[in-house]
């Protein structure tokens, strides 16, 4: 989960590196460093820590090159430190390689080039690629040709780039697993792991697939296969602008994005309703709206905050379109055996559409024939690319590694699929008319929920002393007592843990005393009642409670410590207006225990590696 950049030009390739690798950092922040090779000049700048050590590094030190590439790092194979900080190098430091990705079989490789008479300095497995190239480099004198050769022997993943002394015209840059992106510039080219590092610089972009090396000069680029086959490559442009990946004058991009959802809210679902006919329209499942109708089964698939919304899609798909319905923990999913057939849909759900465990999951419901649909917030990503259909859920770029907006999106687009599903099978005109009311009535009502903000500040200053957390919902809630207690954990680094508000009696009861705060999700549906039995069971064991209520309820108010109250709609949407406070709240106990929210420790925004 590391992030990677290049340039080739005429340009002075170091400001753009360290741009670059500031605009993904979001990905990993463990160590950075840069190499650069020109006229004068051919090493590499390491650093501990976060861009901004690196920056103070590299600009106390007068460099200035055509060629370079730059890495942030999160740790797989050696500690942080500066000798395990990419770009790693040959013994004679002329060849210079970043990666991000694993290298499976490095131990077998390094005890091969041991014998070749190779040392190595670091604990990394990418390092035993800087050498293994140079072994290749040796025997072939071709730079493309000996990094071929190397990655034919490697087994794992990898986004990487590699440059030379010795070929001082070229990036050669390689991908299989992890993401890597080709931005063609005007007598410049670049690399990086994704856009945002780019779009500052080009909006014309070419994906690499897995499997796929190019070797990119200023002024133009050719691509193959690692087995030498010619590739053409298409060049796409992005639609994105630079605003969309600022900070907006907010502290953090967590804060930002957060207050960022009335209108995500709206993209995700702008064009999409037609309250005529009472359905949604989604333009990427166009030709495949009857054969998931007609599915045996949905099965979701994803990881973290995205499986949390697959949970709140089961409640939907299964209540509204009658299809049976099973969420899965893609990092399971791919190991275990499970039984998928082709009358089977897979939908895979991913912020980044580059999530390893998802991916792979993904192929291997492909194979097994099954019809796989991609729910991605990353444009031209890879479970995107990958899947037979799919919904892009428009949240805009989400930096914030704790994801926020993507979460409300990806359960709209959970809504507009439910609609389209429900009103193709049993649901009337005026059921369909009635949820299509709801939901554009979402960005107003977010908006309201937004207004508690400073209520929220205050009750953070609370609970911010707090060691652990109980989230309990029951029903559509339960989903969101799970991601209320994921993001207060990613955030926060306090223990938390949510839990179906019935499941309580059967041993999370017993942590209850008066240091455990609880979080009750209890907006009015049909278990409300039982809801209002378990926050007793709570008060009685002295528990202290915060409880997100609608805004007509006067009845827990008395019962509780806290409320926080959301605006009513139908139980299918309730989810994307309760999680709000709960995102809130993380966010200010974060901010409060003086903890960098963007970059919570030993977390990353893509996990690109399983
Ligand atoms: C959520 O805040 C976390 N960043 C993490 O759990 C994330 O949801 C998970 O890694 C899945 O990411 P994806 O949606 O990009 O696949």
């Amino acid at each position: 989960m590391c992030g990677i950049v290049g340039y080739i030009g005429d340009k002075n390739c170091v400001p753009i590196l360290i741009e670059g690798l500031k605009r993904l950092e979001y990905r990993g922040y463990d160590s950075a460093g840069i190499a650069v090779v020109g006229r004068e000049e051919c090493r590499a700048i390491k650093t501990k820590g976060k861009v901004s050590e690196l920056e103070k590094n590299v600009y106390s030190q007068n460099i200035s090159a055509n060629l370079g590439i730059g890495h942030t790092r999160w740790a797989t194979h050696g500690e942080p430190s500066v000798t395990n900080a990419h770009p790693h190098s040959n013994k004679e430091q002329t060849l210079f390689i970043i990666h991000n990705g694993i290298i499976e079989n490095y131990s077998t490789l390094k005890n091969n080039l041991i014998n070749e008479g190779y040392t190595f300095v670091s604990e990394t497995d990418t390092e035993v690629l800087a050498h293994l190239i140079d072994y290749y480099l040796k025997l072939k004198n071709n730079l493309f040709q000996a990094v071929r050769y190397a990655l034919n022997e490697v087994e794992g993943t990898y986004g990487l780039a590699v440059i030379y002394k010795g070929e001082p015209d070229k990036i050669i840059a390689a991908r299989k697993g992890s993401p890597l992106v080709i931005g063609i510039g005007k007598n410049e080219n670049f690399i990086a792991s994704d856009v945002n590092a780019l779009i500052v610089h080009t909006s014309q972009v070419v994906y690499l697939e897995d499997g796929e090396i190019a070797e990119i000069y200023k002024d133009h680029f050719h691509a193959k296969t690692i087995h030498d086959e010619e590739i053409i490559k298409e060049i796409h442009k992005v639609d994105m602008n630079v605003d969309e990946i600022t900070k907006g004058g907010y502290p953090h991009y967590m804060l930002k994005e957060i207050m960022e959802q009335p209108d995500s809210i709206f993209n995700s679902m702008r064009g999409r309703l037609l309250f005529e006919e009472g359905i949604s329209k989604l333009g990427g499942l166009q030709g495949y709206e009857d054969r998931i109708v007609r599915s045996q089964r949905i099965i979701i698939s994803a990881c973290g905050t995205s499986w949390h919304a697959g949970l709140v899609g089961e409640y939907m798909l299964e209540e509204y379109a009658g299809i049976p319905v099973e969420v899965e923990y893609a990092s399971e999913f791919r190991y275990r055996h499970p039984i998928i057939r082709p009358e089977d849909t897979v939908i895979f759900i991913s912020q980044s559409g580059e999530t390893a465990d998802t991916l792979a999951s993904l192929k291997e419901a492909k194979k097994k024939g099954a019809l796989c649909l991609g729910i991605c917030n990353v444009v031209g990503s890879s479970i995107a690319r990958e899947s037979n259909a799919g919904v892009y859920i428009h949240a805009g770029p989400e930096i914030g590694v704790a994801s926020t907006k993507a979460f409300t999106s990806q359960l709209v687009v959970l809504s507009l699929i439910t609609l389209l599903l429900a009103r193709k099978k049993n649901l009337s005109l005026i059921e369909g008319q009635n949820i299509i009311r709801e939901m554009q009535s979402l960005p107003e009502k977010v908006k309201k929920i937004l207004e508690s903000n400073d209520q929220i500040e205050k009750i953070a200053e609370e609970y911010m002393s707090c060691r652990n957390f109980l989230y309990l919902g029951r029903g559509y809630n339960f989903p969101v007592a799970l991601e209320g207690a994921l993001k207060l954990k990613e955030i926060s680094y306090i223990h938390a843990e949510g839990y179906p508000a019935a499941e309580m009696k059967h041993g999370p009861i017993a942590l209850i005393d008066e240091n455990m705060p609880v979080v009750f999700i209890a907006t009015k549906d049909a278990v409300y009642d039982k809801v209002i039995s378990n926050i007793e069971e709570v008060k009685a064991r002295k528990g202290r409670i915060l409880a997100i209520v609608n805004e007509d309820d006067d009845y827990i108010e008395k019962l509780v410590d806290h409320v926080i109250r959301v605006p009513k709609t139908i139980n299918m949407l309730q989810p994307i207006l309760s999680v709000i406070p709960l995102q809130l709240l993380a966010y200010h106990v974060a901010v409060k225990r003086g903890l960098n929210v963007d970059q919570p420790r030993n977390l990353a925004k893509s996990v690109t590696v399983e």
